[in-house]
């Protein structure tokens, strides 16, 4: 680490408080606030807007440039030329593979995509109408409950098991989840398939006929789920290393990452921005939208816009725009109602005084849902999307915590309640 200090001088403490400061390869410094414990004082940052809570070597983001690389590799070449498995592998290990390592590694995820026929029983207890992701947070926890031959996290086999066992079966899992919620009977994966396909045959074939997947749609979906891969320390990824920094079972962590991702203001806003295109109904009612964004009195938000970094247009949005237009047109559906919307929406909100001073842009959940919109999936299935993409992530991170030297992880705060007092026995109060 380099030799930088910070300075800090506080009224009230005897002298300057230095602080060791410390370069990344590229993107912004960080000072080491540890020492200031010692002085009697905690850093205050609520939603971790400028701090740093870990190092890592997994992905970069510049916001302001709209900059992101998966081990260095920029995600729109990725989406260009790579795809979701190759990606799962760049990002769990560091390199791109050669085509030996890339046979290896597609081939123990195709032998691991079945799930225990216990797990089955387990949808019965929810109802028809659970929500996928209240199903999947659930069946990812319980995936606990049976893989006691990886249990031990400081090894590393065990790690990487359990790294495989997660990327192959969330699709099942996945696609269970919805073919519950329609009463109809689970797909087996047929692993002559590659990923994407065999995910889209879970979800859309049936027993009583051969599945008819089709090449533009699973391309389609294998782009999605490589757009989702990984974001940095995102409020699921830090949950998951939260979870895992007390040693807790991979499967638990997931889940744990599963449940952050639902909110709206995470990854349950590519489901929200297709609800809000549906009640915005039509181009014309655009404007009467965007001013209850802007709106202070209305908690309305322009969903799929807006970023805790990119301050900029998201690159995986402008990947997502361009994969909408190909699909859309390759299906005939380029005249669809809700791509105008979304498009017409983007522009006026790009060129309103309110968004440009506030660097509002559409995020990687504005163009998603209108892509799997026209491949068919559901818009309840749209963040179990996202957690299949983004479980190749949280488990990178996991890794990179656990293989390394870490601590639990155990935040402080500013306390404003009530200092000490006396009881009061029930008969003295009121
Ligand atoms: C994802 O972290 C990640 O990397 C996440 C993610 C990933 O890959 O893991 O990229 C995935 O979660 C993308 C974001 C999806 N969420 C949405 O699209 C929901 C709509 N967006 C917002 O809720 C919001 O923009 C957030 C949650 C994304 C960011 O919130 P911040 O960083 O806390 O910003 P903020 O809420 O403080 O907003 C700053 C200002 C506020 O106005 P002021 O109080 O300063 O006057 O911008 C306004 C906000 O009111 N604002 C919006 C807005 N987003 C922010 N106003 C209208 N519409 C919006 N969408």
């Amino acid at each position: 680490m380099s030799e930088k200090k910070a300075t800090l001088t506080i009224d009230g403490i005897e002298g300057a408080v230095e602080l060791p400061v410390y370069s990344g390869s590229i993107g912004p410094d960080v000072v080491d606030v540890g020492g200031l414990t010692s002085k009697g004082l905690f850093t205050y940052d609520p939603g971790f807007v400028s701090t740093a809570a870990c190092e890592s070597e997994i992905t970069y983001i510049d916001g302001g440039k709209g900059v992101l690389l998966h081990r260095g590799y920029p995600i729109d070449q990725l989406a260009a030329h790579s795809d979701y498995l190759e990606t799962c592998y760049l990002l769990l290990y560091g390199e791109l593979p050669d085509a030996e390592q890339k046979e290896r590694f597609v081939s123990i995820v195709h032998n691991h995509t079945m799930v225990h026929e216990q797990i089955r029983t387990f949808f019965n207890g929810f109802r028809r109408d659970a929500h996928p992701m209240a199903i999947m947070c659930g069946v990812v926890g319980a995936l606990s409950a049976f893989y006691h031959d990886s249990l031990d996290i400081a090894d590393e086999h065990h790690r990487q098991v359990a790294a495989f066992r997660l990327i192959a079966k969330m699709p099942t899992l996945a696609a269970m989840s919805f073919k519950f919620s329609i009463g109809q009977p689970f797909m087996y994966p047929d692993n002559n398939l590659n990923y994407a396909e065999n995910f889209l045959h879970m979800m859309f074939g049936t027993p009583c006929e051969a599945s008819n997947v089709s090449p533009v749609l699973a391309k389609a979906m294998d782009r999605i789920f490589l757009l989702h891969a990984d974001h940095e320390q995102n409020a699921s990824t830090s949950t998951v290393r939260l979870a895992g920094s007390s040693g807790a079972n991979p499967f638990a962590c997931i889940a744990a990452g599963i449940a952050a991702l639902w909110g709206p203001s995470h990854g349950g806003a590519n489901e929200a921005v297709l609800n809000m295109l549906e009640e915005i109904g039509d181009v014309s009612r655009i404007d009467e939208y965007v001013a209850r964004a802007k709106d202070k009195d209305d908690p309305f938000r322009l969903m799929g816009f807006g970023h805790r970094v990119y301050k900029n247009f998201d690159p995986r949005a402008k990947v997502m725009k361009e994969s909408a237009d190909e699909v859309l047109a390759e299906l005939g559906l380029e005249d669809d109602p809700l791509l105008a919307i979304a498009k017409r929406l983007e522009e006026i909100a790009l060129e309103d005084e309110y968004f440009i001073e506030k660097k509002l842009y559409p995020n990687v959940d504005f163009y998603s849902g209108i892509i799997l919109k026209a491949i068919g999936i559901p818009t309840s299935m749209f963040t179990v999307i996202f957690a299949v993409g983004r479980t190749v992530g949280w488990i990178a991170h996991w890794n990179e915590m656990i293989s390394g030297s870490y601590r639990i992880g155990r935040p402080r705060q500013l306390y404003t309640g009530h200092e000490q007092r006396d009881f009061v026995p029930l008969e003295q109060r009121g």
